[in-house]
Order: structure tokens, then C-alpha cells, then sequence
């Protein structure tokens, strides 16, 4: 079951907003309605979100993306639609399971993160628990946790005016994280900061996210802070979700030309990582192969090289087609008991798939194979061919992105295949 979902959500502002839902979905458009004195805020937002998921809504200044946040802990309701949390439709909650649900379930942390210039730190991290009706001791113990989370470990006893403002920030956070709310809303939270601690911010709230899984919703105007922080991103524009996805789908494949024209100053190397390239292996061998049926393999596709891939698919290394050639006679039969395992060199130039594809540029000049993508057990899960990787880096010649061209001089003298791809990268 998804943690928190929206359905067909519209949040209009006006005298008649009902009506202004009934123009919507006749057709009319936001400005239409606005030309009738009515705003449109949300339009039609419908989506779900997992639990452990970094959700981020992204959209210029006005297209709705506080309003739509306010919908989901009932801090505003829905004109119509509806807001599922837990599997609970958030806006038919009495006052007082609303309230419990603001207070225990959800927790909200804004841009301008007000806190109390006469309470220390510790009391200001704590003020939400405080606001539960936990007992003092038991409060303290969980604001240091959290403050302990968020990197102030050592600041309880100081007062917010002792604080920079990206600390100020991380005591919001820490605010936040005391109450176990499994469901965080962040509104614009690092919005206020330098960018250098912005940055800071982000790195942290991924290595907590990594401990935590919380479900959050991350609201931003910053496309890049969109792309770092979101498992998935809905883009809003005038009201309306254009486009849900990953940071990977919304780059590659936009859903119209306003969300084209939106990423297209993307570092797109920063974003798109191995797996998005990756192909299946073509040529793989196994360590116990003989030298024959290594060349055989080697020549039906054509390549010059093959990885060696040992049960359970874990790559030892690879072996070339020269290497294979030496170890047969004339006859192609094989000249002493060697076995590819004698043949192979063991070091092979390896990635994994979520590495992006900027850092690539340096393991793929380092070999002239493809780059081999591995798991977290060493597996063989992918290979990519060096002209793979530059095309997909925008079809620039070698020097401007920084590799040095493939030594011209290569084993073997076959055609085709990744191998012979990358040889000629
Ligand atoms: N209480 C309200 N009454 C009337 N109109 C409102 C109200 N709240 C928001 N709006 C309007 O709804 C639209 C969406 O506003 P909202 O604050 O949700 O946008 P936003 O994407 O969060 O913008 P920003 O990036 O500037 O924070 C705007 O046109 C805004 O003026
Ligand atoms: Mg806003």
C-alpha cells in the first residue's frame, strides 16, 4: 500500500470554488478562471507515494506546489479530490485525529524555519514532542538524538542567535526527526541557504534518508536540487502535474516542451548514471572454458575480447582473442592444458550502475574494453562500450570531454561487437 496518495486533487481559491472545479473539469483553463475572479491552484493532481521514497514537487514560483503540500496533512482541503495517508482519507478525519495525525504522523519543515530566540536548542528541537505531551526527560533524550542526526551533537545548551543560518536549518530539521513522524513535508527547506551549505544540506538529508526511510515530500523551485533529491520529481506547472517521474525519465524522455525546455541546461552527465546506458554482456566466458571454445565464442561475435564470468555470474576478468590465439596450435587445437583462467587478466575496469555517467570518463580510459558495470556482490549485471558512453555524453569528440583517444594499436584485428566499439572509440 502506497504511504500517501493524491487523487484527482483540485485546491481553488474563490467565491464559488466548487463551481470553479466544475469549469476545470469542463475544460476551462487557469486563466480563464482567474479572468473569473477564481484560483486555481491545483488542478487535477493525482499521484502516490512509497513509503522510504523521496518525492519532489517541482514548478516555478505560483504553479501550486505549497497549496498542493497544505492538501496533504489537511492543513488545507481539497475543493475536490482526495488525500489518502495510510490508506485513510486524511480529509474526512475528525478535528482531533487530524490534529494527532499534524502532530505525530506528519511533520512539516519550512524555508524560514522559525525558532524560538529564548529557548535553547535542545528546547527548540524539542518543541514538537513538547507540543505531544511528552514528559521533559524523555523529550530532551530524543531532541539530542535527533540533534545528533543532523550533525549538532554539541550544541544543546546554545542559543539560536549562536547559530548560522544553515544550522538554524538543521535544528528544523532535528525538530522534525524528533517526533518519529514517518512522513515528512518539506517546504522550499533549503531554500534560504548559500548555496555551498544548500549543498551541505542535501548530502545530509540523503545519508539520513539512507538511515531512516522516512516518506518525504520535498518541495523545490531548483531543478538541480530536484534531480539530486527525488527518487521520483512531479513537475507543476499553472496547477497541473505535467510530469511524474525519475530524474533519468524526465531528462530522457520529456512529457512536453515546456518540461523539455525546463532541463535542457541539465548536466545531463551529472544525472543519467551507467544503467541508463548499460548493455546486456554479449560475449562471456567461463573460467574453466578451453582455449577452442573461448575462440569460438570470441568469433561469433566477432569481438576481441570477452569477460570471464564465473557461476553466479561474478566477473574474474577478461580474456582477448590474442591471448585465446596463443594458447591453440595451428590445427586450433590446444597446445598445452591451459584453461581460460590461465589466459585472463584478472583486473578488470569496473563501475556500478547508479554511477553517473561524468565518472565514467575516467575508468573508460583506462581500458579498452567496455567498462564492465557490477553489482554490490560483484556480478556482471551490464557492459558499456566506450562510443556508447560518448554518444551518450552529446556525440563529442574524445578530447573536448577529456579521455584520451584508445591507443591506436590494438590486440586482435576483428570487426564489430562492444569490444571492437570501444577499440575504435
Ligand atoms: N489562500 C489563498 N487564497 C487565494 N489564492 C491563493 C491562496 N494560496 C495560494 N493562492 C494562489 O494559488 C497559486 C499557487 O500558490 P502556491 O503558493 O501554492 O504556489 P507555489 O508553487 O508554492 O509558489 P512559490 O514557489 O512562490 O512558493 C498562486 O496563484 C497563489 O496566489
Ligand atoms: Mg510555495
Amino acid at each position: 500500500m502506497s504511504k500517501l496518495v493524491a487523487e484527482h486533487v483540485f485546491k481553488v481559491f474563490g467565491r464559488r470554488p466548487k463551481e470553479g472545479v466544475r469549469r476545470l473539469k469542463a475544460g476551462a483553463d487557469r486563466d480563464q478562471l482567474r479572468a473569473e475572479g477564481t484560483t486555481a491552484a491545483v488542478i487535477d493532481a493525482s499521484f502516490e507515494v512509497q513509503q522510504g521514497e523521496i518525492f519532489v514537487v517541482m514548478g516555478l514560483s505560483g504553479s501550486g506546489k505549497s497549496t498542493l503540500l497544505r492538501t496533504l496533512n489537511g492543513l488545507a482541503q481539497p475543493t475536490s479530490g482526495r488525500v489518502l495517508f495510510d490508506g485513510r482519507d486524511v480529509s474526512s478525519l475528525a478535528p482531533k485525529d487530524l490534529r494527532e495525525l499534524r502532530s505525530h504522523r506528519i511533520s512539516m519543515v519550512f524555508q524560514h524555519f522559525a525558532l524560538f530566540p529564548h529557548r535553547t536548542v535542545l528546547d527548540n528541537a524539542g518543541y514538537g514532542l513538547e507540543v505531544q505531551g511528552v514528559p521533559r526527560r524523555e523529550r530532551e533524550e530524543k531532541a539530542a538524538e535527533a540533534l545528533e542526526l543532523v550533525g549538532l551533537a554539541g550544541w544543546e545548551r546554545s542559543w539560536p542567535d549562536e547559530l548560522s543560518g544553515g544550522m538554524q536549518q538543521r535544528v528544523g530539521l532535528a525538530r522534525a526527526l524528533a517526533t518519529d513522524a514517518d512522513l515528512l513535508l518539506m517546504d522550499e527547506s533549503f531554500s534560504a541557504l548559500d548555496p555551498l551549505i544548500r549543498r551541505d544540506m542535501q548530502d545530509q538529508l540523503l545519508t539520513l534518508q539512507q538511515r531512516l526511510r522516512k516518506t518525504i515530500v520535498f518541495i523545490t523551485h531548483d531543478l538541480n536540487e530536484a534531480m539530486r533529491l527525488g527518487d521520483r520529481i512531479a513537475v507543476m506547472r499553472d496547477g497541473v502535474i505535467v510530469q511524474i517521474g525519475t530524474a533519468q525519465d524526465i531528462l530522457v524522455d520529456p512529457a512536453s516542451d515546456y518540461v523539455a525546455s525546463f532541463v535542457q541546461d541539465v548536466d545531463r552527465s551529472r544525472v543519467l548514471t551507467a544503467a541508463s546506458i548499460m548493455q546486456e554482456p554479449r560475449v562471456t566466458v567461463r573460467p574453466g572454458d578451453a582455449p577452442g571454445s573461448a575462440m569460438r565464442a570470441l568469433r561469433t561475435d566477432d569481438a576481441s575480447a570477452a569477460f570471464v564470468v564465473a557461476p553466479g555470474r561474478r566477473l574474474v576478468g577478461t580474456v582477448t582473442q590474442e591471448k585465446v590465439t596463443e594458447a591453440l596450435d595451428e590445427d586450433g587445437g590446444t597446445v598445452k592444458e591451459l584453461m581460460v583462467r590461465d589466459l585472463m587478466d584478472p583486473h578488470c575496469v569496473t563501475t556500478h550502475a547508479d554511477t553517473p555517467l561524468a565518472e565514467l570518463l575516467t575508468p573508460a580510459s583506462r581500458t579498452r574494453q567496455p567498462l564492465a558495470v557490477v553489482d554490490d556482490e560483484g556480478r556482471l549485471t551490464g557492459v558499456i562500450a566506450r562510443d556508447t558512453l560518448l554518444a551518450a555524453l552529446g556525440d563529442q569528440p574524445a578530447t573536448v570531454v577529456g579521455v584520451p583517444a584508445a591507443p591506436a594499436t590494438g590486440a586482435g584485428t576483428p570487426a564489430g561487437g562492444p569490444v571492437k566499439e570501444a577499440l575504435d572509440a
